[in-house]
């Protein structure tokens, strides 16, 4: 290759350049764009993830008023409680924690979090809208209905109940 050669120049990346073969210029320029194209995709994940979470926790979560409006017709039975007690522990725990406060090992990865059966806003919640929560899901709460009988979903409701102290 045919190189020109420039008197020194004060700036050494004039010199660099007008040295440079066409080979490893493009090779060099390849690089480059790799990378850029790296941080630009890296830059937009973070972003996106950022923006989701803050979507997520921004929209609060209600379930209709004709379903949350809906009394646990097992309210008060005893083992409907044990019985939601087995599928809590099976189906719910690793998300919710065994004792509901949105701490199971599964949490670590999710946003949001679990929800805390204990806190004030959910044991303040009706059994419908809990009810309708649990069946329906949402992002990283699965819904229920197709998995668990009505039966099943009425009895972890009078489950949850008990881990807020109520009967
Ligand atoms: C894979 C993890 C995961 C599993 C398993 C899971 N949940 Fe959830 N649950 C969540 C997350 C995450 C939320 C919060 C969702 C939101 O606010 O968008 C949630 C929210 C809820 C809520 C709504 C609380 C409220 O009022 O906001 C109820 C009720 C609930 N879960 C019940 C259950 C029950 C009962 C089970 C077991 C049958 C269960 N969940 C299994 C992750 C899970």
């Amino acid at each position: 290759m045919n190189t020109v050669r420039t008197p020194p120049l004060p700036n050494s990346d004039t010199v660099e350049t007008a040295e440079l073969s066409p080979r490893t210029f493009l090779h060099r320029a390849r690089v480059c764009l790799t990378r850029n194209l790296g941080i630009a995709a890296i830059g937009l994940a973070v972003l996106s993830v950022i923006y989701t979470a803050d979507a997520q926790t921004a929209a609060p979560w209600k379930a209709p008023a004709s379903v949350a409006a809906k009394k646990n017709p097992l309210a008060g039975k005893a083992d409907a409680v044990a019985a939601g007690k087995q599928t809590f522990t099976t189906t719910c725990v690793p998300c919710h924690g065994p004792t509901g406060r949105g701490d199971g090992p599964a949490a670590v990865a999710l946003n949001p979090k679990p929800a805390n059966y204990t806190s004030s806003a959910i044991a303040a919640e009706s059994d419908g809208s809990l009810f309708w929560k649990l069946s329906e899901g949402r992002g990283g709460m699965v819904g229920f209905k197709a998995t668990l009988s009505e039966k099943q979903r009425w009895e972890l409701i009078s489950y949850i109940r008990t881990l807020q102290g109520k009967k």
